[in-house]
Parts: C-alpha cells; sequence; structure tokens
C-alpha cells in the first residue's frame, strides 16, 4: 500500500479556497454562523468570513499602506479601507455583520490594540474579539504548539505558541519592503517595478538568488529567538515567504524542518475569525 503524503490536507483545501474566494469575489454556500475577521496589514486589508464549523465562505482584500510597523498611521485610510471591503463583503453574501474579530501584532501596547478595535467600530462592527495574529495562523493551520514566523511586508514576526497561546513573540523590522528595496538597486527599477517583479511567478530568475540574503537575515532574527527553545517544527506564513527558497533558506539556519503551507498570505486572515479547537474544516 502507499500514502500520497502530497494530497492536500482539508486545512490546506481551505487556505487554498479561502485564497480563491477571496481573488475571484465568490461566495461559498454555508451553513450559517457566519464569522468576520479583519486583518490590517503593513501591505495589505483583508477580511475573511467563515461558518461555524470554520469553513471559508468569502472574502476580500485591497493594498494599503495604512498600518506600519505594527501601528494604525493612517486612520482615515484605515476606516475607509474596512468600510469599502465590509460594504461589498456584505452586499455579496446578502448579511450584515455586527461583530468581528480584529487581529493584532503580539506585544503591542494596549493602546495600539485600542486603535484597531477604534478603527473596525469606526467602520461598523463591533470588535468582540482581538487574536494574535500567530495564534489566528495556528488556527487555520490547526496547531496549538509550536513556532510560527510570518514574514509580511513590513516586519518578520517569530512566535512560540503553548497550548493556542503566545508565550514569546518577537517582532523586527525586516519583511518585504526590505526584498523590494534590494531588488530596485540591484536592477535600476523605482520601487513600484521592483514590487511587481517581485511578485511575478515569471520573473523568478532575476529574483530568488538577489532577495536570498534577506530572506537569511529574517531567518536570522527567527534562529536568535528560538536559541534554546525546544520547537521541532516551524511553520513559515505571510505574503514574503512566497518564494520556491523560502523554506529551505530558514531550514538551513534553523537545524529544524520548516513547513510552509499552500498560499502562506491568507493563513493568518483566514484564522482570524475561526473559533479554535474544531474539527478538520475538510
Ligand atoms: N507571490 C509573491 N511573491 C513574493 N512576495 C509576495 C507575493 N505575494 C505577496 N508578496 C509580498 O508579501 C508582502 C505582503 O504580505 P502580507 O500580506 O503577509 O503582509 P502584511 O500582513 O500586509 O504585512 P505585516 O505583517 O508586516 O504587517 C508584500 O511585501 C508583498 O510584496
Ligand atoms: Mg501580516
Amino acid at each position: 500500500m502507499t500514502t500520497d503524503t502530497t494530497a492536500p490536507s482539508g486545512r490546506e483545501r481551505a487556505i487554498a479556497r479561502f485564497a480563491e474566494l477571496v481573488r475571484t469575489g465568490e461566495v461559498e454556500e454555508h451553513g450559517g454562523g457566519l464569522r468576520l475577521g479583519i486583518d490590517l496589514g503593513t501591505a495589505n486589508v483583508v477580511v475573511s468570513v467563515v461558518d461555524a464549523a470554520n469553513r471559508p465562505v468569502a472574502g476580500g482584500w485591497v493594498h494599503s499602506s495604512v498600518v506600519r510597523d505594527g501601528v494604525v498611521v493612517d486612520w482615515a485610510g484605515a476606516t475607509g479601507a474596512v468600510r469599502g471591503l465590509l460594504a461589498d463583503l456584505e452586499s455579496r453574501l446578502g448579511h450584515r455583520f455586527d461583530r468581528a474579530s480584529v487581529a493584532v501584532p503580539p506585544g503591542i501596547g494596549a493602546g495600539d490594540v485600542r486603535v484597531f478595535e477604534n478603527v473596525v467600530s469606526a467602520a461598523g462592527p463591533e470588535p468582540d474579539e482581538i487574536v494574535d495574529e500567530p495564534v489566528a495562523a495556528a488556527r487555520a493551520l490547526g496547531v496549538t504548539d509550536g513556532c510560527v514566523i510570518d514574514i509580511g511586508h513590513g516586519t518578520t514576526g517569530v512566535s512560540v505558541l503553548e497550548g493556542g497561546r503566545v508565550r514569546l513573540s518577537v517582532d523586527e523590522a525586516t519583511g518585504g519592503h526590505h526584498m523590494t528595496l534590494v531588488l530596485a538597486g540591484a536592477h535600476g527599477l523605482s520601487y513600484e517595478e521592483a514590487e511587481a517583479m517581485k511578485k511575478d511567478p515569471r520573473r523568478r530568475d532575476g529574483v530568488l538568488g538577489v532577495i536570498r540574503p534577506t530572506l537569511d537575515k529574517m531567518a536570522s532574527i527567527a534562529d536568535r529567538v528560538l536559541a534554546g527553545v525546544d520547537v521541532p517544527v516551524v511553520h513559515l506564513v505571510g505574503g514574503s515567504s512566497s518564494f520556491s527558497n523560502a523554506p529551505e533558506v530558514f531550514a538551513a539556519r534553523l537545524h529544524r524542518p520548516v513547513v510552509r503551507p499552500i498560499e502562506p498570505l491568507f493563513v493568518t486572515p483566514l484564522g482570524i475569525p475561526m473559533t479554535a479547537g474544531e474539527e478538520d474544516p475538510s
């Protein structure tokens, strides 16, 4: 008997389906009990909807620059982005949301958390749950213990979870933004041209070697955080882990297996409205 270890799990299928729902604007049939999640990131604001069984139902996103270093720097832009995404989502779903779960970078101060909450309530729904970003990622991945490394646009976040809670978390300012700067310098491009080149899967030849030292810098941040910490497996998420060589660069420095799920950009947003400890949503 052979086992197909490459077959995606229910979790992976849910993440892939959520990415598809965001990109196409489709809405999935659902069993009710809809929950809304909101992710205010440095590069993207993402909204996500799951049903009572934690199955992805709908999503939406917009590129934005309303958050920097885990702090809301553009109040009007942030509330406008959330309001616009919600209006679109609610009309596609034929459902109005009174409440939302909101993700925040782990370890930010109470005042900064309050600003995230205020952005959401100014856009409409009452924030009824504040979720640490790595906890959201872990929920989508179905893990409660271990390490989640989130490489987004602005920062590298390294978190160790125990029993579904953050035990240790460090966020440092190295992210996809820095890869874009390096790429722009290497190829004599504007920032916008370099950002487009970086995300174009057909142009990987001129990209992978150039961004590798930045990936390695991120891995070295994680290596410092994880020194002496017993985590057998590391989960890599966030848009900047999309490169084919990312798991290998991290594994070489961390001396541990590094797994990157399908569609790493959408893992944290999907997990925000999920309830913890549910069955595999296959
Ligand atoms: N296919 C891709 N290949 C390479 N990089 C990508 C790809 N798609 C997105 N990115 C990069 O991922 C980053 C955005 O990822 P993500 O949405 O996880 O960040 P964020 O949550 O907005 O930022 P942060 O977590 O730092 O606040 C950007 O730097 C973007 O250029
Ligand atoms: Mg993020």
